[in-house]
């Protein structure tokens, strides 16, 4: 009986670890996820009203990390940016175009920097250094307000994809 006991109140003990484990992930998974977002039916729907200048705000996307990043007031403006309001944002798959590593941004070059072959972009995903040989690809998004859906072809995407600028 008291093996019996024991054993229950083992399990109890294993039980509440582990909720004490996921809890603990949750809350370390909040701090890498800053911007709000909501993922139903492939789509994934970014709150960007919290969005900060020059902060990268990483999402995943149907398995790829999405870039979303307020362009600094001082960028240079690009035909790629996407104009919420008075801000121009990027909005770029995070996979360097020459062999699919991620790059670092370093936001007080306001560039990325990829460490496997040493290619470097700027804050709009344009090319600075190759050998990637093309911008940064810019994923199916809608604007909807202070939102943006991931994975909808809204009339901005649309423009984008007719002018030849997405990737
Ligand atoms: S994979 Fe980025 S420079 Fe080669």
């Amino acid at each position: 009986m008291s093996d019996r006991r024991q054993f229950i109140t083992g399990a109890g003990l294993a039980a509440f670890s582990g909720l004490g484990a996921i809890g603990a992930l949750y809350a370390a998974k909040r701090t890498w996820d800053p911007l709000p977002s909501v993922k139903a039916g492939g789509f994934t729907t970014i709150d960007i009203s919290q969005a900060q200048e020059n902060v990268l705000n990483t999402e995943m996307w149907r398995g790829k990390p999405i870039f979303v990043l307020k362009r600094p007031k001082s960028a240079k403006p690009n035909d790629r940016d996407i104009v919420v309001g008075k801000d121009r944002y990027m909005i770029v798959v995070g996979l360097c175009t020459h062999l699919g590593c991620i790059p670092a941004y370093y936001p007080d070059e306001t560039k990325f920097k990829c460490a496997c072959h040493g290619g470097e972009f700027d804050s709009a995903g344009m090319v600075l250094k190759s050998p990637p040989p093309t911008p940064l690809l810019i994923p199916p998004f809608k604007i909807d307000g202070t939102k943006m859906v991931l994975g909808e072809e809204g009339p901005e995407y649309k423009k984008l994809k007719a002018d030849g600028l997405i990737g």
